[in-house]
Parts: C-alpha cells; sequence; structure tokens
C-alpha cells in the first residue's frame, strides 16, 4: 500500500479531510494515510507551525493531501503554504478549471488548466524599503531554468492529455526583462512539441478573452503573480473557488490541497463541501498512477452534482457534508 501524507488543517479542514477518507475507504483506493498535521491545532499543542515529523513524512512518502491552515495573522508569522512550497521547490501550482453540469456558472463548456509559476518572480521575496527616500522595490526575479522548467511542465501536461495547444501569458512588451525572459524560454520549449501549438497572449488581453470567451483555451502557463490572479479568474468562471482543486508539483515531492482557505465562519457545523478537496484528491490519484480509482470518484461526483438538492448549501443543495459525502458513495457504483 502506497503511504501518503495527510495534513487535516484548520477550520473546516478535519471536517472535509474525513469526508476524503470516507470516500477513499468505499472505494478501495489502495492507499495509507500518514496522519500529520501543521498550523494553528499544532501551534497550540507543540509550539510549532510546521512540525519537523511533518517535513519528514512528506519527504518520505513524497505525496501529502492538505486541508487548509488558518495562517495566524501578526509579526513572525510566515505563510504556511509558502514554507512548504520553499522547502519542497514545488515550482509548478496546477488548477484545472472545467464547467461541471449542475454547478451553477456563466459558462458551459470551460475546460482550462493553468500552471503558475510558484517559486519566483514578483513572490521571489526579494524586497527592499528606503525609509529616507520613503521608497520601496518588490524584485520580480525569474531565472531561466524556472522558467523552462515551469513551460515544460506544461507542455508535457499537454502531450500526456491529447491537448493540441499551450498558451503562455506574460507581459514582454513592457517588462522586457523577466517577461521577455520567460516569453523566450517559452518559444525554444515549444520548439520541441512540433504537434502542440504554441500560442502566447498578453495578461491584460488574456484577462478580456477569458471573461468573454474562454473555450478558446485549454493549457495555459503564466508567470507566479498572473498565474495567482488568472487563476482565481478561472475558478470564477467555473463555479468559484469551492469546487476547484489544486496541486503543487516538484520534481521529487507534491501537495495537493483545495484552493480555498479554512472557512472559520463555518467550522464545526457540518456543512462546508468536500468538493474541492475531493477533487485535488483525484489529482493526487492520477498522479501516483491511481486512475481507474481517480476516474471512479470522479465519475461519482460529477453525478452527484448534477443533482443540486443533493449537494452542501454553498452549492444551492439541501445537504451537510455527511449526506453529501454519503451520495457520492452511493454513486460509487
Ligand atoms: P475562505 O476560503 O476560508 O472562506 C471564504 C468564504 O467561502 C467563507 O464564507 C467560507 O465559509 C466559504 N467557503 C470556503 N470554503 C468552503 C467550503 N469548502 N464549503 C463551503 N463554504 C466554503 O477564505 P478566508 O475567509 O479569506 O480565509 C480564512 C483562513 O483561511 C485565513 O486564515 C487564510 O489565511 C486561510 N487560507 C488558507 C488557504 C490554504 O491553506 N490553502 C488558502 C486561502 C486561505
Ligand atoms: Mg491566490
Amino acid at each position: 500500500m502506497r503511504k501518503v501524507t495527510l495534513i487535516e488543517g484548520d477550520g473546516i479542514g478535519p471536517e472535509i479531510t474525513e469526508a476524503i477518507c470516507r470516500i477513499f475507504e468505499a472505494a478501495k483506493v489502495p492507499i495509507e494515510w500518514e496522519r500529520e498535521n501543521a498550523g494553528q491545532t499544532t501551534l497550540a499543542e507543540r509550539g510549532e507551525l510546521i512540525p519537523e515529523s511533518l517535513i519528514e513524512s512528506i519527504t518520505r512518502n513524497q505525496v501529502a493531501l492538505k486541508g487548509p491552515i488558518t495562517t495566524p495573522v501578526g509579526k513572525g508569522f510566515k505563510s504556511i503554504n509558502v514554507q512548504l512550497r520553499k522547502t519542497f521547490d514545488l515550482y509548478q501550482n496546477v488548477r484545472p478549471c472545467k464547467t461541471t453540469q449542475g454547478v451553477d456558472s456563466k459558462f458551459d463548456n470551460v475546460d482550462i488548466v493553468l500552471f503558475r509559476e510558484n517559486i519566483e518572480g514578483l513572490y521571489s521575496g526579494i524586497e527592499f524599503y528606503d525609509d529616507r527616500l520613503e521608497m520601496s522595490d518588490s524584485i520580480a526575479r525569474i531565472t531561466k531554468k524556472g522558467c523552462e522548467r515551469i513551460v515544460k511542465a506544461a507542455f508535457d501536461y499537454a502531450q500526456k492529455y491529447g491537448r493540441n495547444k499551450v498558451t503562455l501569458v506574460h507581459k514582454a512588451n513592457i517588462l522586457k526583462g523577466a517577461g521577455g525572459l520567460f516569453l523566450n524560454a517559452g518559444k525554444e520549449i515549444g520548439e520541441n512539441y512540433p504537434d502542440i501549438v504554441f500560442d502566447d497572449k498578453i495578461i491584460d488581453n488574456m484577462c478580456m478573452q477569458l471573461v468573454i470567451k474562454p473555450e478558446q483555451f485549454g493549457v495555459v502557463v503564466t508567470t507566479n503573480l498572473f498565474g495567482d490572479i488568472l487563476s482565481d479568474l478561472c475558478a470564477g468562471l467555473v463555479g468559484g473557488l469551492g469546487v476547484v482543486a489544486g496541486a503543487n508539483i516538484g520534481d521529487d515531492v507534491a501537495i495537493f490541497e483545495a484552493v480555498h482557505g479554512s472557512a472559520p465562519d463555518i467550522a464545526g457545523k457540518g456543512i462546508a463541501n468536500p468538493t474541492a478537496l475531493l477533487r485535488s484528491a483525484v489529482m493526487m490519484l492520477y498522479h501516483i498512477d491511481l486512475s481507474e480509482y481517480a476516474e471512479r470518484i470522479d465519475a461519482a461526483l460529477n453525478n452527484t452534482l448534477k443533482n443540486k438538492i443533493d449537494c452542501t448549501g454553498d452549492l444551492g443543495g439541501n445537504a451537510n457534508t455527511e449526506q453529501f459525502t454519503q451520495k457520492i458513495i452511493e454513486n460509487l457504483n
């Protein structure tokens, strides 16, 4: 049995991870969870936000499923998500955004997979303040290697899943340095994939095109800041953050997580929607070559989503987390 690290997280984290565990058990997925935690709970219990045992567990297992974590507000607390990305060099942030029958959205044929560079660019953490001159610099540093590996990841994905186009999003017309490096790396890498069309779009035009005609896009790759913004925009095209999965992937380690946060306003009420985390868990199953199980669970989820009434309140239904989970389990067969 393959071991996978499970991070419950904070707020609604324990409720939605429990739902995933039940569905996986019912589907007889051949993995064994290794339970670790991070965030407020471990801070209160053990005085640390990211325990060493968690890092060891992820290093050993190389794959983790993570519930949302509340980042404490205040000095000295760095984002746990950012720390995990840096520790394990998780340079790809992958977000599939696809319309689902039964989930309200303005479009009915969106199928975009966004690859966001996850480490460099404006989020590289290189910042300067000059108190005397009252000015500040936030440096958008990127490397050729960093550009090449995220673009290559997007092309490899397109090839694997039979997508015929990769769209690279940039602002190289103004940001000649970092933007130019990214665009050129994309053109070069693209030459190795003669069957896939390389397309590039300037970020502002891309935003307009996405909200007018999103079906023209498939695999999209971009730098960190643009990717952060575009990924939420794309989530909005298919029903919002409650239904969108995410993965942070490196060469050795991958961490799968829902895109939404710990939802403290509804935590403990048993009404949270597990869809986004379940979809992240399905991505994880594809990643570890358990595609058969991934397909079956995904189909059960999509069938459940078709009947709004069986879904949680945020999707317009009457069910609580437990009832919604039970329906998905029934639909496995
Ligand atoms: P949030 O995503 O937790 O909540 C926003 C709204 O969406 C709330 O009304 C919430 O009830 C609702 N919501 C979110 N997920 C839901 C679900 N699965 N089912 C039903 N309703 C859901 O964002 P917010 O309030 O800005 O952040 C709360 C905490 O989460 C903060 O401490 C933040 O730092 C953390 N956070 C953690 C993330 C992570 O670990 N990946 C990502 C985003 C935020
Ligand atoms: Mg974001």
